[in-house]
């Protein structure tokens, strides 16, 4: 959990941007891995609007994590060549596997899944990604080595 004081100098770092906010989340994120709970009120503070405003903003821009991810982050293709090629089979069989919703993290915190919007890998989709890796034609028996090998 980072400190008020890590917090309040990346807000310092962004406040004098034009259209802050964004930026701001950015960069407590990079810095953090998460937009942590406490972090909320202080930008709302420091903007001027309510915590609500700082949180809808949030929940429409998917990339903001409330809480830190799993130590592996492991990305679907869900754009439409993949889906084309069995991606929305694969990804509902992944997220059933898991026990997991979009966005979510396994119980032992090493495995978050997200949705991406293509990989640019469509010529072998379907696609996923994990951690930085890209990886193409990913039936199920691929997808379940790569959990099996995070330790999902
Ligand atoms: Fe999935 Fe392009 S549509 S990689």
């Amino acid at each position: 959990q980072p400190s008020v004081e890590e917090i309040a100098a990346l807000i310092d770092s962004q406040i004098a941007l034009e259209g802050p906010l964004l930026p701001i989340l950015h960069a407590i994120q990079s810095a953090c891995g998460y937009v942590p709970q406490m972090a909320v009120p202080m930008i709302a503070d420091a903007l001027n609007i309510t915590a609500a405003e700082v949180h809808g903003v949030m929940s429409f821009y998917h990339d903001f994590r409330e809480v830190p991810a799993g130590r592996h982050v492991v990305r679907i293709c869900r754009a439409e060549a993949c889906q084309a090629m069995g991606g929305t089979a694969l990804a509902e069989a992944t997220l059933a596997r898991l026990g997991l919703e979009w966005h979510g993290t396994t119980a032992n915190g090493v495995v978050t899944i997200e949705p991406v919007y293509c990989l640019g890998l469509c010529a072998c989709a379907p696609a996923a990604m994990v951690d930085d890796r890209v990886v193409g034609r990913v039936d199920a028996a691929r997808m379940d080595a790569i959990l099996t090998e995070a330790g999902a």
